[in-house]
């Protein structure tokens, strides 16, 4: 039986606490598309080590095998901190004053990217199916290319595919595409970002794009790339909902701020997901409505993420400052407007809070998906939803229309919607919330992964067995 293999920078170590939505939908995404299928999981152990082996550590758990190596400091200067997340990330969400280009840094993620090439190689098998996952592992594809693997190779990127007047800007921009271009499919969370990506083809590298077909033909290779977007482990995470880990967080949360209404925002400390402009918005609403303040509170979730960039350090700073200062204007002795929580919540617990929590703000800047979005409509009570306040710029503003939806780099804007969120009557806010929780319900992680995987493994030519490790390719067993 063909086997799959996922390969990410990211791994989700077995049992590993809070993999869901907040701290990045997907490392906790792909747990779940591999403990339904089993197969093998490659990639970054997220250890340090002087002088890393080439010879994975090897766990196996359910049926699904999780292969890791260590990276050296200077891989991680380069490859993780400096080319993915300085240069690819920013630039990928729109944030071209954030983008550094460092010839080394570029070479740092090619030579990391050859390495676990190597790595991996020796335990891929002849009728295995690979599904590379995201923007720090773009030249994986014709690395195993390049070392004879002949079999479906798929890509799926989990954050936006920027404008190509943008991308343009990327020194070797032409060179990351067409290695984009050595995948059998590529696929893209949203119809906007496949619509970039295509424009950049058709103009940048003159290539065919068929638009209904999603071919792109080049130097006589057909990729396909099409649009599939991301969703939640519904039945996992509905599940987790009947837990009492679920129901006491909900419980303590609800106790704790007494009759006001709660509203929740769960990030990732990133400059990518609005969160100073989001303060910003509540700082309004207040300033607008200070009565407010004994009615509302907002809670945030904000683990930190990625440290020792600078960029990040600093939007902790700004926003540790923006939350003190609503605090101060705002604050009663038996009051706090904006509780910000600087750690992670396991998945159960973020059941629990988003149950509590009456209205959910979503407001990136520029968001690939955004899996919490979902995980808020899935988490709440049919008889008494939530509203749930969403950036126009997410992915999953696609999908879910009915949100309210907001410019996020509008204070005015979010500050309008809160008060609209406060005030919607019951029957609005059902009518609202029943279509984007079927949305939730039916494109779930397993169509999403069911879907990927139909598409890889039915486009182009069969491949006949004698194809596959014909003489000349290497040590593929
Ligand atoms: C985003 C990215 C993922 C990444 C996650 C957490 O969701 O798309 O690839 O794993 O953030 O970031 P980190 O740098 O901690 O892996």
């Amino acid at each position: 039986m063909t086997r799959l293999v996922i390969m990410s920078n990211r791994v989700a170590a077995p049992n590993s606490r809070g993999s869901g939505g907040a701290q990045g939908g997907l490392a906790g995404a792909l747990l779940g598309a591999l403990k339904s299928r089993g197969g093998l999981w490659f990639g970054w152990s997220g250890e340090t080590a002087e002088a890393p082996s080439n010879e994975p550590a090897v766990v196996t758990q359910d049926g699904a095998t999780f292969a890791t190596v260590d990276l050296s400091p200077e891989e991680i200067a380069d490859y993780y901190e400096g080319y993915a997340n300085s240069t690819l990330w920013p630039l990928f969400h729109d944030r071209l004053d954030l983008a550094e280009y460092e010839r080394d840094t570029g070479i740092g993620y090619e030579a990391v990217n050859e390495r676990f090439a190597d790595c991996v190689s020796p335990m891929l098998r002849a009728d295995d199916v690979v599904w590379v996952h995201d923007y720090h592992l773009i030249p994986m594809g014709d690395a195993l290319r390049r070392r004879g693997f002949r079999n479906r190779i798929g890509f799926f990127l989990h954050i936006p595919w920027p404008p190509t007047r943008l991308l343009t800007s990327l020194p070797h921009h032409e060179r990351l595409v067409r290695a984009l271009l050595a995948y059998d499919v590529v696929g893209f969370q949203s119809a906007e970002w496949l619509d970039s990506f295509q424009h950049y083809c058709a103009k940048e590298l003159g290539a065919s794009v068929g638009e209904d077909s999603g071919e792109i033909r080049i130097d006589g290779h057909c990729t396909v790339a099409r649009s599939f977007p991301i969703g939640i482990d519904f039945d996992h995470f509905i599940g987790l909902g009947e837990t009492g880990e679920a129901r006491q967080t909900a419980q303590r949360l609800l106790s704790s701020t007494r009759r006001r209404t709660a509203m929740i925002g769960v990030d990732r400390l990133d400059y990518s997901k609005g969160l100073p402009e989001r303060l910003d918005g509540i700082s309004r609403f207040f300033e607008r409505h200070p009565e407010q303040v004994n009615d509302l509170v907002f809670i945030q979730i904000a683990p930190p993420s990625r440290e020792d960039i600078e960029s990040y350090q600093q939007i902790r700073a700004v926003l540790e400052q923006k939350a003190g200062q609503i605090n101060g204007a705002y604050s009663r002795i038996d009051l706090v407007p904006v509780r910000y929580v600087n750690q992670g919540l396991s998945a159960a617990e973020l059941f629990g809070a988003f149950r509590a929590c009456k209205i959910g703000l979503v407001t990136p800047l520029r968001d690939g998906m955004n899996l919490v979005a979902k995980e808020y409509v899935a988490a709440q009570d049919p008889e008494d939803p939530g509203v749930l306040i969403l950036s126009r710029f997410a992915g999953a503003a696609e999908q879910l229309t009915q949100a309210l939806q907001v410019n996020p780099h509008s204070p005015d804007d979010i500050a309008r919607n809160i008060a609209i969120a406060l005030e919607m009557p019951l029957d609005e806010r059902k009518a609202r919330w029943q279509p984007m929780f079927e949305c939730v319900r039916t494109q779930n992680l397993e169509v999403w992964t069911r879907t990927f995987l139909d598409a890889l493994v039915s486009c182009g030519t069969p491949i006949a067995p004698s194809d596959i490790n014909s003489p000349g390719s290497t040590s593929l067993s």
